[in-house]
């Protein structure tokens, strides 16, 4: 197997650090571990090119919105039809109110919708809703958890040991970016997540400043991390004993577990459900979901908000989604990809855990088991060891996510996708071990 040739994706990193902040458009898109990113050129199924003519096959998917794969036929054909009828009409459309009827059919918490172009502003929006909805200003948020990049949102979410982010029940306010406020945080409330104790004891010391709950419901961003067993249940009756309510950020999950997103997948549905990312595909879309007593209370803005493109973009996206074994089939590739990988750990005498749910898997070094929560991860996965896979794999033509081994499959990759993977990290594990 050759290692790819990349000096032109490294002169062109270095052409754009003239001109763009960091060179890049978003903070991943170079990863920490790495030189420099690989420049692309084009993408078709699960398949990427880059601009030294290498063939990679992609589980980054734009960082989760390319659900159906790069171009895929369905999605250009909707867009390029609204493209010639036209982008920007600041009025309702026939085509926004079929996904709007789409989504409350699909999504459990949707009674009604609302939407924005990013997942920062839906969780703005959810948020606000949620305060307007029980007259409470504080929400509490879990360590590690990303809900995008306002000021009041970034807290406490990269750390690169326990002990940074303090106790459990005095967790540290960690902000990562020069210039933000920290007076906007003053109304979050830390907790760490998969702890019903803390949780419990802190909602109800406080019950009655804290407006509602806000989680992952599948801790993907610093892991993935699964709830325990009866925690996002417990989660629930928390919050409706005491006039809290629980929001989920479904903007990984969304799209993703099922159609119906985490809360259709784990069975248990939040008053307000937030969605983005693989929502319309890769055009810019977000929505929240919800009860109408509440989602009424607040009339959101957006120039952007649902443009036509992003509409018919989200209707060819469902469309496919729904058709039947669309999310039996990507099972069966992230059990094989899976599988694989822990099988390569156990050839190579390293200690691998991998594991999947529909449209995300999850492959880490160090331990063998589920982690239980961001701490666990911090303490006990082996992230350089991932950095180094990560690089070999981007060496022989595999892109995975620089995110302590959260990847994704879409709708586009095939049986020999994931064998052409597997035969690449049978060629990086040895690789793993040297020096
Ligand atoms: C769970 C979650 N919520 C919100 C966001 C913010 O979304 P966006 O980058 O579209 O603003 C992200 C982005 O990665 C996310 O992972």
């Amino acid at each position: 197997m050759e290692k790819y040739n990349t000096e032109k994706s490294k002169a062109l990193y270095e052409e754009c650090c003239k001109y763009l902040v960091d060179g890049v458009s978003s903070s991943f898109h170079v990863a920490p571990c790495e030189e420099f990113p690989i420049g692309m050129v084009s993408g078709k199924g699960a398949r990427m090119y880059d601009v030294d003519g290498n063939e990679y096959i992609d589980y980054i998917a734009g960082f989760g919105p390319t659900i159906l794969g790069y171009a895929p036929k369905v999605l250009n054909d909707a867009v390029i039809d609204q493209l010639g009828r036209g982008v920007q009409f600041s009025a309702p459309t026939e085509l926004l109110c079929a996904l709007s009827k789409k989504l409350t059919e699909i999504i459990p918490c949707a009674e009604i919708v609302s939407y924005q172009s990013s997942g920062t502003e839906a969780n703005m929006h959810a948020w606000r809703v949620a305060r307007a909805a029980t007259g409470k200003m504080k929400i509490v948020k879990f360590e590690g958890q990303y809900h995008g990049w306002a000021d009041e949102q970034k807290i406490t979410i990269g750390a690169d040991s326990t002990e940074q982010l303090g106790a459990r029940d005095n967790i540290s306010r960690l902000f990562t970016t020069a210039g933000q406020r920290q007076s906007t945080t003053d109304d979050i409330i830390l907790a760490p997540w998969n702890d019903l104790e803390t949780l419990t004891k802190i909602v109800e010391e406080q019950k009655d400043e804290i407006a509602a709950i806000l989680m992952e419901p599948y801790m993907c961003d610093e892991g993935p991390i699964l709830g325990k067993e009866g925690y996002l249940e417990g989660v629930r009756k928390l919050c409706d004993d005491n006039n809290v309510l629980l929001i989920f950020d479904e903007v990984i999950t969304g799209f993703r577990l099922s159609l119906g997103g985490a809360q259709e997948y784990f069975g248990v549905t939040p008053d307000i459900g937030i969605f983005g990312k693989a929502i319309a595909g890769g055009i810019p879309l977000s929505m929240i979901a919800g009860k109408k007593k509440y989602m009424e209370l607040v009339h959101p803005s957006g120039t952007f908000n649902a443009s036509p493109i992003s509409v018919a973009a989200a209707l060819a996206v469902i469309g496919e989604l729904e058709k039947p074994g669309t999310y039996e089939k990507i099972d069966a590739l992230g059990t094989k990809l899976a599988n694989a990988f822990i099988e390569c750990g156990k050839k190579n005498g390293i200690k691998t855990y991998a594991n999947h749910h529909n449209a995300i898997v999850q492959f880490q070094f160090g331990i063998d088991r589920a982690p239980e929560d961001w701490r666990d991860v911090l303490d006990n996965v082996d992230s350089d060891m991932y950095d180094k896979f990560y690089n070999l794999c981007r060496d022989y033509g595999v892109r995975i996510t620089s995110m302590r081994g959260r990847i994704y499959l879409s709708t586009a990759h095939t049986e020999e996708d994931i064998d052409r993977t597997i035969e690449v990290f049978e060629h990086v594990f040895p690789m793993l071990k040297e020096d």
